[in-house]
């Protein structure tokens, strides 16, 4: 696309989002990307420093569900799409206090459908695009796949807010004939995670020598797929997703946590040059997650062949990529971790 357009981009300071962010700078300079941020625990403007002085980049920080925050924002960038990533994120954190998934990912996602509308008096060349996960359609048995078509079954507070998100996407497409896209995809990971998910507090832990823990038997799987392939999806979806459809997004990359966190070991003692084994010492087996679900795995067909998209991440390529990214990035990990930093299950599931 050669036209210029002005985007927004919501949660732009977090960690898909800030991949999002860079990738539409630097791929697209016709386009003006506003990136939008409450920069709460989980965004972080370090994530955005080579791109914070691009000519086409302009960062506010607000939040998604202040009304007349939006419609002044709006007003003054008269924007032509939305990318909507900006959420709270963490599942553990949704069984502590869903309040706030109800107050972002619902209220915050229907506020800001809502400013879009107001702006838009003409939806033509318009489009509102909705970042989802694979974790609306509950829990899979040992075998099967989520399609499209699956039905949603939501079980924590997390992934209940994201369905519920979804739901009022579609509705207002189909309401009010809002021109939107969305995407439900698995579990990612890569740099600038923060460390409160499963792969960068591994890493984290191993560097500090602290237990690592392993909610359960260890036997759950998630299908994992390194974040720039997402963000490559994200892309083709935008300028080429049919309105008012959905499309899956996944790896085809399933791994159990304990088969994961075996691999993750190893290449810690890699890149650290000590034996094999020695990280894995640290492996404990904790208290599961309530409502803990037991295995995630998408078929994105529909992406692959309706689009051409295709995940390009080999795992063993993808984490010692990641492992090197967080040695090399110490002092990142130093200052999103200080102060009131611990890993969710040092403080929420020990006993
Ligand atoms: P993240 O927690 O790293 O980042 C979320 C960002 O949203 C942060 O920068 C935060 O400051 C911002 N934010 C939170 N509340 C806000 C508010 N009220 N107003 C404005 N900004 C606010 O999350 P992530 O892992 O990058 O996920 C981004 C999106 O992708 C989310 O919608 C998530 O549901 C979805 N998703 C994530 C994954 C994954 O594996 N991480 C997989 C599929 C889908
Ligand atoms: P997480 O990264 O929180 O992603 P999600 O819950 O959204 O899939 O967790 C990935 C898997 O790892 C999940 O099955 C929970 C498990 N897990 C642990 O075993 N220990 C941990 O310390 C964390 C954070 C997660």
């Amino acid at each position: 696309m050669t036209t210029t357009i002005t985007i927004l981009i919501t949660g732009g300071a977090g960690f898909i989002g800030s991949h999002v962010v860079r990738h539409f700078v630097n791929a697209y300079p016709q386009y003006k990307i506003v990136n939008l941020d409450l920069l709460t625990y989980a965004g972080n403007l370090e994530n955005l420093k080579d791109v914070e002085g691009a000519p086409n980049y302009t960062f506010v920080k607000g939040d998604i569900s202040d009304v007349a925050f939006l419609d002044t924002l709006f007003e003054t960038h008269q924007f032509d799409a939305v990318i909507h990533l900006a959420a709270e994120s963490h599942v553990d954190r949704s069984i502590t206090d869903p309040m706030a998934f109800i107050r972002t990912n619902i209220i915050g996602t229907v506020e800001l459908l809502n400013a879009a509308r107001r702006s838009w008096t003409d939806f033509e060349g318009k489009r509102f695009y909705h970042v989802s996960t694979d974790e609306v359609y509950g829990s899979l048995g040992e075998t099967g796949y989520f399609t499209e078509e699956t039905s949603y079954d939501p079980r924590s507070p997390y992934s209940a807010s994201k369905a519920s998100s979804d739901f009022l996407v579609r509705a207002y497409w189909h309401t009010y004939g809002m021109p939107v896209v969305l995407s439900n995809c698995s579990n990612n990971y890569g740099p600038y995670q923060f460390p409160e998910k499963l792969i960068p507090l591994i890493i984290n832990n191993i560097q500090h020598d602290k237990p690592l823990p392993i909610y359960g038997d260890g036997k759950y799987t998630r299908d994992w797929l390194w974040v720039l392939d997402h963000v490559g999806a994200i892309d083709v979806i935008f300028h080429k997703g049919k309105l008012g459809e959905t499309y899956n997004i996944g790896g085809n990359n399933e791994w159990k946590n304990i088969d994961l966190v075996h691999l993750l070991c190893d290449a810690v003692d890699a890149r650290m040059g000590r034996p094999t084994g020695t990280a894995r010492q640290l492996i404990t087996f904790v208290k599961d997650r309530p409502g803990h679900d037991r295995r995630y795995a998408i078929d994105s067909g529909k992406l692959q062949r309706e689009l051409g998209w295709e995940p390009s991440m080999g795992m063993e390529e993808g984490l010692r990529r990641t492992v090197d990214w967080y040695f090399d990035h110490a002092d990142w990990l130093a200052h999103v971790t200080s102060g009131a930093y611990q890993g969710y299950y040092e403080h929420q599931y020990k006993g």
